[in-house]
This record gives structure tokens, C-alpha cells and sequence, in this order.
């Protein structure tokens, strides 16, 4: 129950047809793991796991243990994998509840084991920095040190290695190709193959699908949003966008010419305008750099006028509208559509920072009107639902 007149919607079919076009597409054999870091990229953690478990995913990722503690606390059973770093002191809370963690030091391993009192067994994965320059171990010496010690402690499981590209979304593939090989070279420094073998980031899994070993981390096209502007014409099916975003009109008042709207006074009418108030600001994450972008009302581009607030932002009406009319932010009414993209770029940044950055205040609302089978029958089919 929520008590507020703006709302995200999280179209959770276009999640599973996301999914489900990916599951179709890779290597029958390429397992999937869904990245809900971040409560899955502002769309919701729970819901959004759920729904990729039911379309083909296998595993989820987060980025910290507290998601993952998250996801596990709201039901979710499947395998869970840290992708970020963990406190050493945390490793039994992490194997009493099954999550396998990100190792990538000598050190850090060698405190967990002080630490590892609980008698269950940890799942690690190793991580290997081929060139992203984050996380993972670069030296041959001190990966086979690592790999030594998980194996001498019987608790300890190297369940599987992996590493991330820089520039999977880039056009030109050469730094790409370079931590590939780099990749294959770091595996031969594995005394064995562990179980899982993993490379792919959405643009790698949709790229290079035969590339990325038996399972891949996907992300930003799980939620229907293109790696990067360079690659979307080139992806190999249709993305659906799950997020759009919404509020309502709550003050319609019509201002005279020279009279000024919000702080610091910026606006001025220059004839006798509509101007409608709309309750959202930049304490939801729709910041202040987008005063003079644009949202949809009655399925028509009107602009953001004067500053925005911390609750609250003003658009210029072409004519009354009644209080309580929809304001749609991100997202379509009738034939106009604000994409995720479009606000990125008017911001300067990737559309990967859209969706998490609008925050807690603001309610999500799940939608799965259509069932199952009814989107998968359209994906096997080919067709667009
Ligand atoms: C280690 C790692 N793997 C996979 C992903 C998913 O990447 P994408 O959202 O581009 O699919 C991320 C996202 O940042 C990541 O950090």
C-alpha cells in the first residue's frame, strides 16, 4: 500500500521475454545467471529473480552479501554468486546460507579460514583480471596459491573462475579480444576446469555466444536496455524495456506573461501558459540536470519548466488538463515514448544508471498480465508479444 501519486512499473513479462529470447538463443548447454544486483537495477530484486528463474535462468548474482541475504530472506533458493568483494569474518553466514563468494586473494582467503568455524562448505568462484583492472588475481604464482589452499581445506569448494570485459559493448574488438585470449591463457594455470567457466556479460552472451563458456552474467538486457547505443542495432532479437515510470498532475494553474516558476525564479511565462505541478523530484532520482527534458501527457512531449525540486518539478501544458491526468516520464502513451535511452543521453550517461538511480521513495509496481505459456509459446514461435 503506498499513498503517493508516482510510481515505477516493472513489466515483468518483458523480463521473462528476455530471458526466454536469451534461453533460445544460446548454446543449449550455456547455463544463465541473472545479475539482480542493485535490487536488480532499481526494478525490484525479488520480483525480477523470480520471474528469470521461471524464463530459464538458473543462478542469480549480486554484487554484496547483503543482497544476496536479501534475496534469500524473501524465498529465493536458487544458486546465489557474490560478484563483489566480502569481509573475510563473513564466510560461515555465507555458507550457512549457500551463497558462493568472489575470491581473488591469498590473504583474504587464509583470514576466511580463521574465521570458517561452522563446519559447512564454501563455494567460491575465482576471479581472474584479464584487463578490466577491478577485482581478480593477475599472476600465475599466486593464482596457483589460491587454488592450492581451497583444495588442502576440505570445507573450501573452487566452484568456478571467471572475468569481465571492459569493452564487450564496443564495436571494435580488439582490447575484447585481448582479455579473451588472455582468459584462455590464465585457465591453463587451473590445476582442473572447475564447474563453472564464465566470461559473458550481456554484450558478450549476445555478441559472441559461443564464447562464454557454460554460463553467463546477464544483466542490462535482461531488463530490455541495449549494452550499449554502439551494439543495439545489432543485437540478435528484440529487447522489451521493463521499467517505465509515472506520476499525475496534482496543481493545474494558469500563469500570466512575465510571471516566474520555481526556485531561483529561472522561468519565466511569456505568454499566458498552463502549468502543471507533478509530484516528483529530485529525491527520487529525477535530478535536477533534467530541467527542459521532456515527459508525456495525453500522448504528447511537454516540457520540464524551471527548476526542479526535491519533490516536485512544473510543465508547460498546451491547454488545462484535469488534476489527476498521467504524467509518464519514462515510458509510452499513445504513440510518444520516452525510453531509458533517451534520458540517458540527455543526461550524459549509460542507461544502466536510469533505473537505480530512481530510489526507494518511489513504489514499484509489478505487472504479469499474460501468462506463461503464452509468452513462451510467442518466443519459441519467434513472434514479438
Ligand atoms: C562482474 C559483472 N558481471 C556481469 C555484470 C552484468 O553486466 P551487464 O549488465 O552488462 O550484463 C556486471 C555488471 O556490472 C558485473 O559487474
Amino acid at each position: 500500500m503506498f499513498h503517493r501519486d508516482t510510481w515505477a512499473e516493472v513489466d515483468l513479462d518483458a523480463i521473462f521475454h528476455n530471458v526466454a529470447s536469451l534461453r533460445s538463443f544460446l548454446p543449449k548447454e550455456t547455463a544463465i545467471m541473472a545479475v539482480v544486483k542493485a535490487n536488480a537495477y532499481g526494478h525490484g530484486d525479488a520480483q525480477v529473480a523470480k520471474t528469470a528463474l521461471e524464463a530459464g535462468a538458473s543462478h542469480l548474482a549480486v554484487a554484496f552479501l547483503d543482497e544476496a541475504l536479501a534475496l534469500r530472506q524473501k524465498g529465493m533458493h536458487a544458486p546465489i554468486l557474490v560478484l563483489g568483494a566480502t569481509r573475510p569474518e563473513d564466510v560461515d553466514l555465507a555458507a550457512e546460507k549457500r551463497i558462493a563468494l568472489t575470491v581473488f586473494q591469498q590473504e583474504w582467503l587464509e583470514e576466511a579460514k580463521q574465521h570458517h568455524q561452522s563446519g559447512l562448505p564454501v563455494l567460491f568462484h575465482l576471479k581472474m583480471d584479464t584487463g578490466m583492472g577491478r577485482l581478480g588475481v593477475k599472476e600465475e604464482e599466486e593464482t596457483k596459491r589460491i587454488v592450492a589452499m581451497i583444495d588442502a581445506y576440505p570445507h573450501f569448494l573452487l566452484e568456478g573462475v571467471y572475468t569481465h570485459f571492459a569493452t564487450a559493448d564496443e564495436i571494435n574488438t580488439d582490447y575484447f579480444s585481448f582479455q579473451y585470449e588472455t582468459f584462455l591463457r590464465m585457465l591453463e594455470w587451473l590445476p582442473y576446469r572447475p564447474k563453472w567457466v564464465h566470461c559473458g556479460n550481456s554484450a558478450t552472451s549476445l555478441r559472441f555466444p559461443t564464447k562464454v563458456f557454460n554460463i553467463v552474467r546477464f544483466g542490462i538486457a535482461m531488463y530490455g536496455l541495449s549494452p550499449s547505443l554502439a551494439i543495439k542495432p545489432y543485437l540478435p532479437f528484440t529487447l522489451k524495456e521493463a521499467f517505465s515510470l509515472h506520476s499525475r498532475v496534482v496543481h493545474v494553474k494558469r500563469l500570466l506573461p512575465g510571471e516566474k516558476v520555481s526556485y531561483g525564479a529561472t522561468y519565466t511565462a511569456e505568454q499566458e501558459e498552463w502549468v502543471g505541478t507533478v509530484p516528483i523530484g529530485y529525491a527520487d532520482g529525477w535530478i535536477r540536470k533534467l530541467q527542459n527534458f521532456h515527459v508525456l501527457v495525453n500522448g504528447e512531449k511537454v516540457p520540464i519548466i524551471g527548476r526542479i525540486c526535491m519533490d516536485q518539478l512544473m510543465i508547460r501544458l498546451p491547454s488545462y488538463v484535469p488534476i489527476g491526468t498521467k504524467v509518464t516520464l519514462i515510458g509510452q502513451q499513445a504513440d510518444e515514448k520516452i525510453t531509458m535511452d533517451e534520458v540517458a543521453q540527455y543526461l550524459d550517461t549509460i542507461n544502466y544508471e536510469i533505473p537505480c538511480t530512481i530510489s526507494y521513495r518511489v513504489p514499484r509496481i509489478f505487472l504479469r498480465n499474460k501468462s506463461i505459456m503464452e509468452v513462451r509459446n510467442a518466443v519459441l514461435d519467434g513472434n514479438n508479444v
